[in-house]
């Protein structure tokens, strides 16, 4: 009996894997009508081995002349033999059609099964043409954009070969210390829960089948942003509602978008390392949340776990993180050397082995990898595909919305469009690469279109550029960038020099793009270096000054804020960014963007958000004594706060009204506003809705925002926005430890950022 359901299970599973191979496409498309993908799955894991399996879950970067002579010795060589028996089920790094067709012919034609590959890429911003950093593009809080963006690169990324980005990340962060605050939405939940969906909807499509789709990542799961004091992959030791009001909901949103994949991260959260920790990952993302597809591990995160004090070798690092959840082993090699091992000795269940590979072999089977294993395999494809035009228009869209403008005096912007003296000053206006940001892996350096070039496509007036002093020291290894220039000031007279006859200066002064994302922190969020100096010596000569700042975290910029009369924050803004801030300088983009994270007056203030607590000893207007919760030597408000971002025109908000004062169980309130534009120039304004849970079983922040919606207004026009409040929008992790809405009284505020708002107040009853 048990024979000969093996053998029935064995042929079912020969028709699955003969899938692989077109000439059996019929067969397999009528045997995948009577037969659902579940079953698919088990037939193909019935046949496999103990070390098959375990193959499935063991992931290599791919670092060796992939088309070139087959390695013969060192970690390449052994790569490539356990290649050649089954024994990976994802490389990471191998781009190109060139290369993945030859690694996936190894996998389906020269290993015993014919499993094909995945091949992931961090494409974080783009692969070859780059749009914003993503921490600018939640600036522009332009949700059809943002997906947009991510189809784009998904496009072009799916051309070369790959099939799996490991992206979104959607770490809320409030440290703007952490270099990588430039890879995620910024500082709210809400806000990025809603970019999470449009990426992973971006990335993934409607069909993961489509040859223009690729499978997305939520990562770091989880908590990775609150590493102490900023410094990246510090200790992370945050309580239950951090982690449920703040950390959570974005990973949640990921799930229930049908991300396929989600990444571990290399904290420790609570004492217990992520990539090891069964509460997160078997308890909330595959218990309460059901996430069915699977998790990878970050980079050597299983491994790490010796450093961490949690494992005392690989072998019992593979056991731990096998146990906790943890699917696939990115470049720890525990796996692949120690499960087969430990599911001998019992100290792993081969049931755990079997869930892990059917989650993988799943997410195989859904992106068609079996129908097709070269369907990303298309080299006419990729040729026509890489650096389109197309995308290229696309990236300048989302560069010119991601743009924030910070401050407008003397009505300097927009800059007249003829019979000027402009100079150009800083090195990052004349820079091709910084532009691209960090993690654009794919892109070639110079590629971005420069600050000085985009302004030189404008011809009415005399335009002159001078260097001024250099962000970073040398200019000869990867890590260059991340040496500040402290020193060389011998540019500084040409500058000066420069700006005194001119009727405006523009001065491109921030970060290089890579002195942010990972590994990048810092303790000093002003301007890098000598850029301060410089700014304030120009400044001597002639206040007349744009800031076009270029950065991939909130800046503490508070002289420039006193003194500057016009600061633009344009970020690293991609391969267009030089056009996009062009066209915004001169008003033929009326900027849009509202910041996603707080800018601090001074670093001492981090991590400083809008939507803190009260506290027992709140801000006093006038404080009679010091016994409050302040500093003695710096305000306690931001310089500039979440959701600000100003235009060329001029919104004004009135009328707020409710339906009703009050709403119970599943009703609802519905809240509208007039905005009206009261300036000269047709713009667009992100109308934000928060919200204040004033007694609550746990405390809660003063404000949160529950809604946003943009509208696009001519001069005079006037516009009713309005939005829906129920019992989702004001439900929270409470004391019982639950997402539930809890009775009592609110306020809600709705206005052009976090901090103006006009308000109203309304009571929810169970
Ligand atoms: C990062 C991940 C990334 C991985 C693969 C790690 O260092 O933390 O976000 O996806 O490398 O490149």
């Amino acid at each position: 009996m048990k024979n000969l359901f093996l053998i029935a299970s064995f042929a079912v599973a020969v028709v699955v894997l003969a899938a692989c191979s077109s000439k059996m496409s019929n067969t397999s498309v009528a045997y995948s009508k009577i037969n659902p993908l579940e079953t698919k799955v088990d037939s193909v894991l019935k046949l496999m081995t103990l070390e098959e399996k375990v193959g499935q879950l063991n992931q290599y970067n791919g670092f060796w002349e992939i088309t070139g002579p087959t390695p013969k010795e060192g970690q390449a060589a052994k790569k490539y033999e356990d290649l050649k028996k089954g024994l990976v089920g994802s490389m990471l790094n191998v781009k190109g059609v060139k290369d993945v067709r030859a690694l996936q012919k190894i996998a389906v034609e020269e290993t015993r099964l014919g499993i094909p590959l995945l091949f992931g890429f961090d494409v974080i911003h783009g692969y070859k043409t780059i749009s914003p950093i993503p921490l600018a593009e939640a600036a522009s809080w332009d949700m059809a954009e943002i997906k947009k963006s991510a189809a784009m690169a998904a496009e072009e990324a799916a051309s070369v070969g790959l099939n799996w980005t490991f992206a979104p990340m959607v770490d809320i962060a409030r440290d703007a210390r952490w270099g990588r605050v430039m890879e995620g939405s910024g500082e709210d939940p809400y806000l990025g829960s809603q970019i999470a969906v449009a990426r992973i909807q971006g990335f993934q499509g409607e069909d993961l089948k489509a040859r223009n789709t690729i499978l997305a990542c939520a990562k770091h799961f989880a908590g990775y942003a609150f590493a102490e004091s900023g410094r990246d992959y510090n200790t992370v030791d945050i309580g239950e509602s951090t982690l449920q009001n703040i950390v959570f909901p974005p990973f949640k949103a990921s799930v229930e978008a049908g991300v396929r994949t989600f990444m571990n991260s290399f904290n420790e959260l609570n004492g217990i390392p992520a990539t090891g920790n069964k509460y997160l990952q078997r308890q909330i993302l595959k218990g309460d949340w059901k996430f069915d597809g699977f998790v990878v591990s970050d980079w050597g995160s299983i491994n790490e776990m010796i450093a961490h004090g949690y494992a005392k070798d690989n072998k019992q690092a593979a056991e731990i993180a096998i146990n906790a959840g943890s699917d696939m082993d990115m470049e720890s090699s525990a796996y692949i050397e120690h499960l087969a091992d430990l599911v001998k000795e019992g100290k792993v269940k081969e049931s755990d082995i079997d869930d892990a590979a059917r989650r993988i072999l799943k997410v195989k089977f859904e992106l068609g990898l079996f129908d097709n294993p070269y369907l990303y395999c298309d080299e006419n494809y990729e040729k026509e595909t890489v650096g389109k035009k197309a995308f290229h228009d696309a990236v300048l869209e989302m560069a010119k919305k991601s743009i924030v403008l910070l401050k407008n005096e003397k009505e300097l912007l927009p800059l007249k469009k003829s019979g000027q003296k402009f100079v150009l000053i800083g090195a990052l206006a004349d820079d091709k690469t910084s532009p691209l940001g960090s993690w654009r892996i794919a892109a070639d350096d110079e590629t971005a279109v420069s600050v000085l070039e985009g302004m030189q496509s404008y011809k009415g007036n005399q335009l002159s550029y001078v260097k001024g002093a250099n962000v970073a020291e040398g200019r000869t290894q990867f890590v260059w960038e991340t040496k500040i220039n402290t020193t060389d000031k011998s540019g500084f007279p040409a500058a000066i020099a420069a700006a005194k006859g001119a009727d405006v200066v523009v001065m491109v002064l921030g970060e290089h793009g890579l002195q942010s994302g990972e590994g990048r922190s810092r303790t000093d969020i002003g301007l890098p270096g000598v850029q301060q100096e410089l700014l304030e010596e120009v400044y001597k000569v002639n206040p007349n000054i744009v800031l076009v700042l270029n950065n991939g975290r909130p800046l503490a910029i508070p002289w420039a804020d006193d003194h500057v009369p016009a600061i633009v924050e344009a970020w690293q803004l991609g391969t267009q960014s030089g056009n996009a801030i062009a066209q915004v300088l001169y008003g033929d983009y009326n900027p849009s963007g509202k910041l996603p994270m707080t800018f601090p007056r001074n670093v001492g203030q981090v991590p400083i958000y809008y939507n803190y607590k009260n506290t027992g000893r709140p801000v006093m207007n006038e404080p009679e004594s010091v016994f409050w919760s302040h500093y003695i030597d710096e305000k306690n408000t931001p310089l500039y706060p979440f959701g600000y971002g100003l235009s060329y025109t001029q919104f004004e908000y009135s009328d707020l009204e409710l339906d009703q004062k009050s709403f119970s169980g599943d009703g609802s309130i519905e809240v509208s506003v007039n905005v009206k534009n009261t300036g000269k120039y047709a713009g667009k304004e992100v109308v934000q809705l928060y919200i204040r849970d004033i007694i609550a079983s746990v405390t809660r922040p003063v404000k949160e925002l529950k809604g946003f919606e943009m509208i696009e207004l001519q001069p005079n026009e006037t516009k009713k926005v309005r939005f829906i409040i129920n019992k989702k929008t004001i439900e929270f992790y409470t004391a019982q430890s639950k997402w539930e809405a809890e009775e009592g009284d609110f306020n809600v505020f709705v206005g052009g950022s976090s901090v103006k708002t006009i308000d109203a107040n309304f009571q929810y009853n169970n």
